[in-house]
């Protein structure tokens, strides 16, 4: 039989027991927010998160569904999300993980039946990331939900992709997912900046008269699962007068991915440095990010500079 499932995937891999329980765990989370994404109604919570944008009903949900797993695994010591205050919450004080989250990113593409996705950081300390970097983590992982549900994953050993069977089991899609040195495709968000960063403005004129082909759905989750799945590709999200900083958090969105790309082979820029080098200084801080083929992730970082 060749069906490998996730959990035999993470043993193989000499993955830790407690890593590997705390990722099945989290895996078991995905598999409820599958669910209740077909299940539940599109409507507004009615409540707003940290960033004061409206909550569906699902991106209070799968963050409670989360929260469970994260407290039954009895492996987290506290957790942050970005669909809470921003504050640690503490649920174990002496077990060994601090696992960052954003339950359902792009949830406004919901009623559009758009792909979209959870991402997970996992570090080993203790709550405290003050002072830390995205490199600190142990793991990544993200969920996205398209028309298949696919998980994927790394532990610093690669970047592997599982789907979720017909008897809901995660099983082996693809290994070691790999990023060429190749760009054909371009997924510029917060576009909107170009208004006051001209630079921006110029990067895209280059990709308009390269010909490139623009993938972009809105959605960052579904945006670099396709470059990680095709193994090339650009994503952008830089800043401009109303996001400074870009749109996407450190924490809960940039990190995880670029510790993923850079684990595909692939990189990660904040403009100047490695997103993974960036100083964690706030739970809720927004950072730029020029991620995918690494000398494109150069060549745009320097025609930011300009
Ligand atoms: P969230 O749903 O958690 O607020 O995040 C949506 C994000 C991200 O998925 C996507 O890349 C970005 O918003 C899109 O921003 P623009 O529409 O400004 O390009
Ligand atoms: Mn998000
Ligand atoms: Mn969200």
């Amino acid at each position: 039989m060749s069906r490998i499932s996730l959990n035999n995937h993470l043993y193989e891999s000499g993955v830790s027991d407690e890593l590997r329980h705390l990722i099945n765990d989290i895996s078991r989370a995905g598999k409820y927010i599958h669910n209740a994404i077909r299940t539940t109604d599109l409507g507004l919570a009615g409540s707003s998160n940290t960033f004061g944008e409206e909550q569906l009903k699902l991106d209070v949900l799968s963050n409670d569904i989360v929260k469970e797993e994260l407290k039954e695994s009895r492996l987290v010591c506290c957790y942050a999300s970005e669909e809470e205050s921003s504050e640690m919450t503490e649920l174990l004080s002496d077990a060994p993980f601090t696992v960052v989250f954003d339950p359902l990113d792009g949830s406004s593409l919901l009623d559009c039946n758009l792909a979209i996705g959870s991402i997970f950081g996992i570090y080993e300390s203790k709550g405290k990331l003050m002072g830390k970097t995205p490199r600190d983590q142990v793991a990544a992982l993200y969920l996205v939900y398209g028309p298949r549900t696919i998980l994927v994953y790394s532990t610093g050993k690669g970047v592997h992709a599982f789907y979720l069977n017909e008897v809901g089991e995660f099983t082996l899609l693809e290994k070691n997912l790999t990023m060429k040195d190749e760009v054909k495709t371009y997924a510029p968000g917060n576009l909107r900046a170009v208004v006051d960063t001209p630079s921006y403005r110029t990067m895209m004129n280059l990709w308009l008269d390269e010909g490139l082909t623009l993938r972009y759905s809105g959605g960052m989750v579904p945006d670099i699962h396709h470059m990680l799945i095709k193994g090339a590709g650009i994503f952008t999200n830089i800043g401009g007068s109303k996001y400074p900083k870009g749109k996407l958090r450190l924490l809960y969105e940039c990190g995880p991915f670029a510790y993923i790309m850079e684990q595909a082979g692939g990189a990660s820029s904040d403009g100047t440095k490695s997103v993974l080098d960036v100083e964690i200084t706030d739970l809720d801080q927004r950072t730029p990010i020029i991620t995918g083929a690494k000398k494109e992730v150069k060549r745009v970082s320097k025609v930011l500079n300009e």
